[in-house]
């Protein structure tokens, strides 16, 4: 008996559950846990923040400038910080990859671990100021063994090697979606107890789903095949056609895609040939959720997860989702090649 009224005294929180996952592999450190623990505390601090607790002491009576008459911090900068911070104060990163950092951060010699993190700290930017959900997005992966001083091709690995990738959503609840290669579980925040809970145990993407998500306004810089898939959906040759739905924040429309099933796209346009998401931080842990999931993830001709990246803000287009409806993409993009 652990249900009291509207109380679990016995719930499974996320760090109970990575710590149980830990407990599973005897040679273990626990690095893993204590990093995943200062992720857990910068989602928690970004959450706050992106719902604007304690907005009264932060402006006063004086508009975009605080009491103290210093700009209030833009909330990517803030996040990115919140998310700096805590992965060098764990002990546990070599080096991190931050979409706002221009240069690899080297994490100083007395806190180095062995770990290599990359991160959108705040992913959906243009909805920050409308109240639209926002997300943050991570990849971990470890530095290879005996690597004393990381070089670049040592931190540019395939999503293959990735030992956990996760996302939190900032949505009507915050959530934290997290892979550690056994499966998707996500976890919802109770503020009350200030813990990730239990909620989703090992999400499964259906095999098809009834909405296609993609920026419809660039469909003129689209290449044959994509314009040709997308008209297949609005126009089907029998049947319903598929709803459309895109948030413009890669976490909520990949979150609603593992939730409801159906395809997200961010493709090549004619002026931005690689599309516009990134590798490290964008593309490669979502392919790696949603892989996991059961799904499958492209950039049109190879699965995301195989994609050795060169750079590291590296951009690739990008077809996820549910697997036939994926395909369907593939076999078009294949036809329209002959
Ligand atoms: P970020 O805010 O981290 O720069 O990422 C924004 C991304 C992504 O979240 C979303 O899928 C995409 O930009 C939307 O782009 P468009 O406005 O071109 O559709
Ligand atoms: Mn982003
Ligand atoms: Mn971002």
């Amino acid at each position: 008996m652990t249900s009291h009224g509207s109380f679990d005294s016995n719930c499974i929180t996320l760090t109970r559950f990575v710590l149980a996952e830990q407990r599973k592999i005897p040679s273990a450190t626990g690095d893993l846990t204590q990093l995943l623990n200062s992720i857990q505390t910068a989602v928690k601090a970004v959450s706050s923040a992106v719902r604007k607790a304690g907005i009264a002491k932060m402006y006063g009576m004086a508009g975009n400038v605080n009491v103290q008459g210093e700009e209030v911090k833009k909330l990517d900068i803030l996040s990115n910080e919140l998310f700096i911070n805590m992965l060098t104060s764990s002990y546990c990163t070599r080096v991190l990859i931050s979409e706002e950092n221009e240069n690899v951060i080297e994490v100083t010699t007395e806190k180095q671990g062995k770990y290599i993190v990359c991160f959108d700290p705040l992913d959906g930017s243009s909805n920050i100021d409308c109240l639209v959900s926002v997300g943050s997005i991570f990849g971990i992966y470890r530095l290879p063994d005996g690597v004393l001083q990381p070089q670049l091709k040592d931190i540019l690995q395939c999503g293959r090697n990735l030992v956990a990738a996760g996302y939190a959503l900032y949505g009507s609840a915050t959530m934290m979606v997290l892979s550690i290669g056994r499966g998707v579980n996500g976890f919802i925040y109770d503020p009350a107890i200030g813990e990730f809970i239990l909620t989703e145990k090992n999400m499964r993407i259906p095999n098809r789903g009834t909405i296609y998500s993609i920026n419809e306004g660039y469909e003129r810089l689209w290449d044959p095949a994509i314009k040709q898939y997308i008209h297949s959906k609005k126009y089907p040759s029998n049947g319903k056609p598929y709803g459309a739905r895109y948030v413009g924040s890669m976490v909520a429309d990949v979150h609603r895609t593992i939730k409801y099933g159906g395809i997200f796209l961010y493709p090549a346009t004619v002026d931005n040939p690689n599309g516009k998401l990134r590798l490290l931080y964008e593309c490669i842990p979502m392919a790696y959720i949603i892989n996991e999931a059961g799904g499958k993830a492209s950039d049109g001709n190879i699965d995301i997860l195989d994609i050795i990246p060169k750079n590291i803000h590296q951009r690739s287009p990008i077809i996820l989702g549910s697997t036939d409806d994926v395909d369907d993409v593939l076999l078009c993009i294949k036809n329209n090649k002959n």
